[in-house]
């Protein structure tokens, strides 16, 4: 039977060259992983995690761990792995981490217990530790937020383009004071959203003015409080481009309550459609994510993995759309 000594000598790499590619660190100088790659490839070698497994006889389950239950988001996310793994004879068992670290550990401790044949997960945020599932050959899809330092298959969106895309509607509507609420410093999606609101302010020529910028928690209530305390503390601002749709209902509900005319006063847009965006009175302008088609994607992607556990990671970046509505119309000049 190959060992990892086998393949270090055919790729002319230490042992321990091969067991850091094979457990997914990105440590590793791309060239000697692209070795190591191959002589698997080329030796047939299977790691003694997935022989392991195929003897305890893996299961047809693959778990699917998401931050917010509550979120419209995840519901078509899901129903796309979903569809994407009965296609090749998968269940999913869904798995709430409501962006609890803890409680995340927990559900990937139970993947790992029931020998489920694969793992999908939308991290709770940037500090996510999969090493327990890469190290025990389990594989694992990242959809919609990164983990940094990680060779995992991902998924996500081109979130920043979309924000960019957000904030240059608004600036092409004639808004100039754009306020910016986004989510938590520590989730890739809210950075990399703000990252593109200020590409897009740079582009136009504006400075990037922090009291514009909030960080709320991505749900309704935090949408709703960073709202308050732009208008709270005066700072001028004729229009708000909210990160995600949760954030996006909050801010509204703040402006509706305090009588504050959307776009006469206020312009809004926010990231992720939202199902009923278009009956919102004036209708909602959204950059819509395509949600069931990240779920088919990793779908594809987990399958690929559990057939092939040595091939390289993948990347998948899906482009976002604008839907500009009557509530980012044009500013009477
Ligand atoms: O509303 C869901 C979206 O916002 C997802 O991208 C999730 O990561 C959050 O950022």
């Amino acid at each position: 039977m190959l060992k990892i000594q086998d393949v270090a000598r055919h790729a002319g790499v230490s042992a321990a060259t091969v067991s850091r590619v094979l457990n997914g660190r990105s440590t590793v100088n791309p060239e000697l992983a692209a070795r190591v790659h191959s002589a698997v490839r080329e030796l047939g070698y299977r790691p003694n995690g997935v022989a392991r497994n195929l003897r305890r006889r893996q299961t047809t389950l693959w778990a699917v761990l998401i931050s917010d239950v509550g979120n419209p988001f995840f519901t078509s996310l899901v129903r796309g792995v979903e569809d994407g793994g009965r296609q090749f004879g998968y269940s999913v068992v869904l798995c709430n981490t409501d962006e609890n670290r803890a409680r995340e550990a927990e559900y990937i401790a139970v993947a790992l217990a029931d020998n489920m044949a694969g793992v999908i997960i939308s991290p709770a945020d940037d500090s996510t530790d999969i090493s327990a599932l890469v190290a025990a050959g389990t594989a694992v899809v990242t959809i919609d937020r990164e983990l940094a330092e990680t060779e995992v298959d991902a998924v996500l969106v081109d979130n920043e383009k979309g924000a960019e895309m957000a904030t240059a509607h608004l600036l092409e509507s004639g808004y100039r004071r754009i306020a910016c609420i986004t989510g938590p410093r520590r989730m890739s999606t809210a950075m990399r959203r703000l990252r593109g609101y200020q590409r897009a302010l740079r582009a136009f020529g504006l400075p990037s003015d922090r009291s514009l910028v909030r960080h709320a928690d991505f749900r309704e209530e935090g949408g709703y409080s960073a709202m308050a305390a732009l208008l709270d503390e005066g700072v001028e601002v004729d229009a708000v481009f909210a990160a995600n749709n949760l954030m996006t209902v909050g801010a509204v509900e703040c402006l509706t309550e305090r009588g504050v005319a959307i776009p006469a006063q206020v312009g809004v847009i926010g990231f992720d459609d939202i199902p009923w965006a278009r009956l919102f009175r004036p209708g909602l302008s959204t950059v819509r994510q395509p949600t069931y088609e990240l779920g088919r994607a990793a779908a594809q992607l987990l399958a690929d993995r559990i057939d092939n556990p040595a091939k390289p990671a993948a990347r998948m970046v899906l482009q976002t759309e604008l839907h500009p509505r009557e509530s980012s119309s044009p500013r009477a000049c």
